[in-house]
């Protein structure tokens, strides 16, 4: 293991791919991943021109960057986008698995389709490009210039994989599906030398949950839930990210990380119970 590598530049000459990683926690572990040295896929499915954004602030940071697009639910366009990475930087050593959505609705009005949507992009697209780095991983094992570990995965889980969520029941099935998946492949992996945590975000200023702190009554409502007193930046997580995927964590793996400002802590009960 590399014991002082560069502390401006731990990641370097890595190869990091995000899914999702054109706004909000992924756009900030892009741009991370990047500061941290490593060259960086910026996956995204719409806006391209905000991915665009993002490779262009990796390439000012001085790591090379890509945007590719795919939809991480289906598997041709997962493998197609693996291939891209290959072609273009070799191999992959992190993936961080963050792509996800929200379709939110009362649970007897909830549709199928709704049902279907957010499972498929939130755990079937984190199991999609997870297979697809891990076969890399074990194809190319562990390069110890690079890193200690043949690879490291990053699960974007969330508070609701432990917290139920009303109204949102597609949305905390599929976390808490992540959690056992996460675990499963951490379990199955670690010999391999290839370990898989997960970041579990609590509310974090993002597009996905706008509503919940864009006005002061929203927030102070929000407020209510998050013993710090405040609510989350994505740079809270991307920080996280950067320490998951470096050789600092070498002994960590099938753990969440929540950071969340103690949303988990059972705030009711502060004066409460
Ligand atoms: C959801 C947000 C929500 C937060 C805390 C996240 O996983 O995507 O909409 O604000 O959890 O409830």
């Amino acid at each position: 293991m590399n014991l002082s590598p560069d502390p401006l530049k731990p990641l370097k000459n890595q190869k990091a791919l995000v899914t999702g990683a054109n706004s909000g926690i992924g756009e900030a572990c892009a741009m991370a991943l990047g500061a941290a040295g490593a060259d960086v896929v910026v996956n995204y499915y719409s806006n391209p021109e905000e991915a665009a954004r993002v490779v262009d602030c990796i390439e000012g940071s001085g790591s090379k960057a890509i945007a590719c697009r795919a939809d991480v639910s289906r598997e041709e366009e997962v493998e197609g986008m693996f291939a891209e990475m290959l072609k273009q930087f070799g191999t992959i050593d992190i993936l961080v698995n963050n792509a996800g959505l929200q379709r939110d609705a009362p649970f007897h009005e909830m549709t199928l389709e709704q049902w279907n949507t957010v499972l498929a992009t939130n755990l079937t697209g984190q199991f999609l490009c997870a297979r697809a780095a891990v076969r890399e991983f074990l194809r190319r094992g562990v390069v110890p210039e690079i890193s200690s570990a043949a690879g490291k995965i990053i699960c974007m889980s969330s508070v609701h994989e432990v917290i139920p969520w009303g109204g949102h029941v597609n949305y905390a099935a599929s976390k808490g599906g992540v959690m056992l998946l996460m675990k499963s492949m951490a379990q199955e992996l670690a010999p391999k030398k290839i370990r898989v945590n997960s970041i579990a975000p609590g509310a974090i200023k993002t597009p996905i949950n706008r509503a919940a702190w864009d006005t002061p009554a929203a927030e102070a409502e929000l407020l209510k839930l998050i013993p710090e007193g405040r609510v989350g930046l994505p740079e809270d997580i991307a920080r996280t990210a950067i320490w998951l995927a470096s050789d600092a964590s070498d002994y960590v793996t099938g753990t969440t990380l929540f950071v969340d400002g103690g949303m988990t802590l059972y705030p009711g009960f502060a004066t409460g119970g």
